[in-house]
């Protein structure tokens, strides 16, 4: 093979590699990169104290998050969606049960940011990350 040849392959595949860590690093965000708002936080607040507050403290969210480790935190929405409160599943609004989980990960020590929390839009590829 010419050389001439052989640089423009090696170009493409340093391209397409390139392209592949961008796309890579999309999905890559993690609940340390403010996914959610200092707003969200506040009103999962009031969420947790009437809703959560009498069966679990934080403690146990922090062991929690731990098991949930590397995974898409829109499972773990959906999970909290589907069986809590574990006395009436499933009672609260969808936008009070993103609020909690942003209560509870900002508790749990991850920033607020600009970008609010939406199951509708991306949350699929956040990840919990726990230290
Ligand atoms: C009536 C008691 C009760 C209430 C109220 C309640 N929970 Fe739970 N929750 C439970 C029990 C029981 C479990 C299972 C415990 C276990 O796995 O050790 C659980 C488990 C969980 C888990 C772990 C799920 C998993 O699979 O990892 C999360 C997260 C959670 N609850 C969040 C919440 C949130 C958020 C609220 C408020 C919206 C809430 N809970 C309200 C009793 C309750």
């Amino acid at each position: 093979m010419k050389n001439s040849m052989k640089m423009v392959i090696s170009s493409v595949i340093l391209l397409l590699g390139l392209v592949g860590c961008q796309t890579g690093f999309a999905q890559d965000k993690t609940v340390k990169d403010g996914v959610f708002t200092a707003a969200q936080v506040d009103s999962g607040a009031r969420v947790y104290d009437s809703s959560c507050k009498t069966c679990h403290d934080m403690r146990f969210y922090r062991d929690t998050l731990k098991s949930w480790n590397n995974q898409p935190l829109l499972f773990l929405w959906e999970t909290v969606m589907g069986t809590m409160p574990a006395d009436n599943p499933g009672s609260l609004m969808l936008e009070e049960y993103t609020d909690v989980i942003a209560y509870i990960l900002s508790e749990n020590g991850f920033p607020a940011g600009e970008a609010k929390l939406d199951p509708d839009n991306g949350m699929e590829s956040i990840h919990i990350l726990t230290p």
